[in-house]
């Protein structure tokens, strides 16, 4: 028993052997060696679990939907607009009456920092967070570590240049309380207002980016987040582009075709062109294909441990 948390919020949540057991679990789910469908409690029944996304998403609740059915449980869209939340109902007393109705595990989306921390002195039922606010979003970097160990680009002795709106990705800081604990170097690279203030001693800060790429094993991109952004004097996308975009002649200048990872969505022409995404350095989709075996992983060690 490797006793999993009951509320997964941060990367901080799970300790190293833990963290090990998810990537050996995610291999044995991709490779087949484990049947599908059967997940249970430890009353032998096959456990209820909901996504509540209080913020829009189709990576991220679609494949937890995926991992769901194929763990055999019944899986609910809990439709937050359509809910009592609208009526003024707290999430607490919202996951409240969701346990009461069977439902053993909730992941959840909320544009709110730290929404889920209250919920571990005392959790209604199991919670994976599916992104809060600018905080943490730690199944993406899971996934991400996951798939970075497959495609043998590290993590080991590698770095990795996060390139993008670092001060908002919650992806980012997830990635950056992670794969250190493996052995990557990891460098945030972006314009001056993308960059946060206070950083671990383990992270390396830039705003150029030849340096950052010059220096690194993978690229990891990042939207500009706009709707989290207060300043009014953003980069326009052609700027961006020009300044922090990743296209295959940049690369190219810099002798530097490397890996290139996205968490998604991507947008083009602003932080990646169509040319490179479509290229074979283009990572994002290897990372949306693991993400089912990822958060199987993840589900069923929170419901067995
Ligand atoms: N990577 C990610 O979280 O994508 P979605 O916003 O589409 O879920």
């Amino acid at each position: 028993m490797r006793n999993f948390p009951t509320v997964l919020e941060n990367i901080s949540d799970l300790n190293f052997d833990q963290l090990q057991s998810l990537i050996l679990l995610s291999k044995k789910f991709k490779n087949g060696d484990i049947p599908l469908g059967h997940i249970e409690m430890s009353t032998g029944e096959s456990p209820i679990i909901a996504t509540s996304f209080l913020e829009t998403s189709t990576r991220t609740k679609h494949s937890f939907a995926i991992a769901i059915k194929r763990l055999g449980a019944m899986y609910i869209d809990f439709n937050a607009e359509a809910s009592s939340l609208k009526k003024g109902e707290s999430l607490e007393e919202t996951l409240l009456t969701l346990s009461h109705q069977g439902v053993g595990m909730c992941i959840i989306r909320t544009s709110v920092s730290h929404q889920l921390a209250e919920f571990k002195a005392n959790p209604p039922l199991k919670i994976i967070n599916g992104g809060d606010g600018v905080n943490e979003h730690p199944t993406q970097a899971l996934l991400d570590l996951f798939t970075i160990l497959e495609c043998k680009h590290g993590p080991k002795n590698k770095t990795i240049a996060i390139i993008g709106d670092c001060i908002h990705s919650r992806v980012g800081h997830s990635l950056c309380s992670l794969l250190p604990q493996f052995g990557m170097k990891v460098i945030l690279c972006g314009p001056e207002e993308f960059l946060p203030k206070n950083i671990p001693n383990n992270i390396e800060v830039t705003n150029k980016l030849e340096e950052a790429i010059l220096k690194s094993d993978i690229l990891y991109l990042l939207r500009i987040q706009k709707e989290r952004h207060q300043s009014k004097s953003l980069p326009s996308d052609e700027e961006y582009h020009q300044q922090y975009g990743i296209n295959l002649e940049k690369l190219k200048r810099f002798s530097k075709l490397l890996p290139i990872y996205h968490p998604g969505p991507a947008n083009i022409g602003v932080e990646i062109s169509m040319e490179a995404l479509k290229s074979p350095y283009y990572f994002g989709y290897e990372q949306v294909k693991n993400s089912i075996f990822m958060r199987m992983a993840i589900i069923k060690s929170m419901f067995h441990s």
